[in-house]
């Protein structure tokens, strides 16, 4: 079995964060998301990949390198254009070839893992499967309606939707899907939907199983369900401290410290990680707050929040909160006169100020 990673596309919900980088690089506790996916079919047995990459192939190339941190082989393929998921699986045809594969979408993350839905396909003899999750918003996703446990109507972003039951970004495929793909025509997106495809299966009379995933799923192409993605992972952090902390530092429950971090004067609650060589001092760093490389927090305090590496926050008043702070940005009180605030913002920057 080969697995599928899509990773081509543009983030324009995590905008600015995706002007400068690929959405699927955003980090979750202090790892890129796109890694979530790449481990969990390489833990599922599967170590021959391809990526789907577009724009940001740079970027996603340096991340991942050639698999072999994972003992894995990465392929990319590169895709002319985001024009739809069934035709990122077209463009993977010759990679592919014969093999069942899974595909996974770069953005997504399943905080159990795919070891036992992957075996589950392998040992069936269904064309496809596809995961299923019950959502309070159905029309922001692909959604099925099942009947006496078959899947007999799957639509993509239904205005009015027949179901709750959204499409989690996590599919297995037989080599069928390429012919059904190829039968498809595009949506009013003007994309190739893999949800029209599987429909074109099902069609065709191929068997399509739907697996309802009761654990914890989410597409982390916002800001609230990447801060919620770095919450469900922190909530699982094994604590260890790889760095330095001074006597005055109190540390209050779960608290990953890597290598070189310095931590003076501070106060931290967990669920939290500090990356490399960060420093903390004199601050305090609340629950559910990932702290990632080469920053520097000074006289600040941070909760539910996300910091990207190399970020500098210091002698600020008021507590952050439900932020995702960029790479290199810089926060800090103004102390020159006259008093004021002085900004330096990019594109669809967001800023709540008191
Ligand atoms: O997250 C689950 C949802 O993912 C499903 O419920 C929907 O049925 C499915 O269409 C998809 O919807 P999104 O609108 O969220 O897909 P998005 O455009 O965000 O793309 C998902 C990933 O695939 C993302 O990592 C970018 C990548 N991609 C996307 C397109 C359109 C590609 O590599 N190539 C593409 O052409």
């Amino acid at each position: 079995m080969k697995g599928l990673i899509l990773s081509g596309g543009t983030g324009t919900r995590l905008r600015p964060l995706t002007y400068t980088r690929a959405k699927q690089l955003v980090p979750v506790a202090n790892k890129p998301v796109l890694f979530y996916g790449l481990e969990a079919i390489i833990a599922a047995g599967i170590t021959d990949l391809g990526i789907i990459v577009g724009d940001t192939h740079r970027e996603i190339k340096e991340a991942v390198g050639d698999g072999s941190r994972w003992n894995a082989r990465v392929t990319y393929i590169h895709q002319e254009a985001p024009l739809g998921l069934a035709h990122a699986v077209l463009t993977a045809e010759e990679f592919i070839g014969d093999e069942p594969f899974v595909m996974y979408l770069g953005d997504n993350l399943i905080i159990d893992g795919i070891t036992s839905l992957v075996e589950e396909f392998r040992e069936s003899d269904s064309n496809a499967q596809i995961l299923l999750a019950r959502v309070p918003n159905p029309q922001q996703f692909g959604v099925a309606e099942l009947e006496n446990g078959r899947v007999i109507r799957l639509v993509e972003k239904p205005k009015e939707p027949r179901s709750d039951l959204a499409l989690v970004g996590v599919y297995m495929f037989d080599s069928s899907i390429f012919s059904a793909a190829r039968r498809i025509t595009p949506s009013h997106r003007n994309e190739l939907e893999i949800t029209d495809a599987i429909q074109e299966m099902i069609a065709m009379g191929l068997t399509v199983d739907p697996h309802i995933v009761h654990g914890w799923w989410k597409d982390t192409g916002k800001l609230e369900d990447m801060l919620e993605a770095n919450r469900m992972v922190l909530d699982r952090l094994t604590p260890y401290n790889r760095g330095t902390v001074d006597k005055r530092t109190t540390i209050d429950h779960r608290v990953a410290i890597e290598e070189g971090a310095v931590l003076e004067g501070s106060y931290i609650r967990g669920p939290a990680i500090i990356g490399c060589n960060a420093r903390i001092i004199d601050s305090y760093i609340g629950p559910f707050t990932s702290i990632q490389r080469d920053t520097v927090i000074r006289n600040a305090e941070i909760e539910h929040s996300i910091v990207c590496e190399g970020a500098i926050i210091s002698d600020i008043g008021v507590r952050i909160e439900d932020s995702l702070i960029g790479r290199m940005v810089e926060l800090k009180k103004a102390v020159a006169r006259p008093r004021a605030y002085r900004f330096v913002l990019g594109d669809r920057s967001v800023v709540g100020i008191l």
